[in-house]
């Protein structure tokens, strides 16, 4: 399974990329607004650096067109930003035709805003590189998100679709855990669940404990 970090903060993208397990980058509008970046030419530039400092993983860069004509000409001129840009688009009709557009042209696209299985069958038909369910906010509206993974996970085995999908919207370690479980192809999460993964309380004993005995024979 692959780690993609969700995030537009550079120190963090640097921080998990430093612990050699990162595969990529996912950002939104919100994520890119919360670090303050104002204007196009400055948001097409920070693109660049988390592609920089992302070497070699997808980095997803969303569009904020609503129509098809505007997602077109936004998702083109990400693409032709760098290599490892993969165009984020939303689940709505447009977007769907979109995806298909970049799809025919060998363009990665990620269709976020996924919240259904149905929106999941139209986003792999249409040719997207990664779909995103938003498993947390399924979550927030008491829906389980883990489940909309499985059924996804499910139907694209059944009928061998090459779509990967991408757990988004994940909050914690039992997310992480249980997507590896059900057989997510990547999962994005902030640093902080990341790094929880690495908690035990039996390594910190046992680890304080190797260090005391080891004193003993120093
Ligand atoms: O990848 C989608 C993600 O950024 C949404 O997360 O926590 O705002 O639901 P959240």
């Amino acid at each position: 399974m692959k780690f993609f970090i969700d995030t537009a903060n550079l120190d963090q993208i640097r921080e998990a990329y430093d612990l050699g397990v990162l595969d990529g980058v996912t950002t939104n509008p919100s994520l890119m607004a919360k670090e303050g970046i104002k204007g196009k030419d400055a948001v097409l530039k920070h693109y660049v650096d988390i592609c920089e400092i992302a070497k070699g993983g997808d980095v997803s860069a969303e569009v904020i067109s609503t129509d098809y004509e505007g997602m077109i000409r936004e998702g083109e001129e990400l693409a032709e930003l760098h290599p490892q840009i993969v165009v984020k688009i939303p689940m709505i009709k447009d977007g769907v035709k979109a995806i298909r557009y970049f799809s025919n042209k060998g363009i990665k696209t990620n269709c976020t805003l996924v919240f259904s299985a149905g929106q999941a069958l139209l986003a792999a038909k249409a040719g997207a590189t990664y779909v995103s369910p938003f498993i947390g906010r399924l979550d927030d509206i008491s829906f389980d998100g883990l489940e909309l993974i499985d059924q996804i996970v499910h139907i694209y085995q059944e009928y061998g679709y090459e779509t990967q999908v991408l757990a988004a919207s994940v909050r914690h370690t039992m997310h992480i855990i249980k997507c590896a479980e059900l057989g997510a192809d990547v999962v994005t999460t902030p640093l902080q669940p990341i790094l929880d993964l690495l908690k035990h309380p039996l390594t910190d004993s046992g680890l304080a404990k190797f260090l005391s005995d080891a004193q003993k024979f120093a």
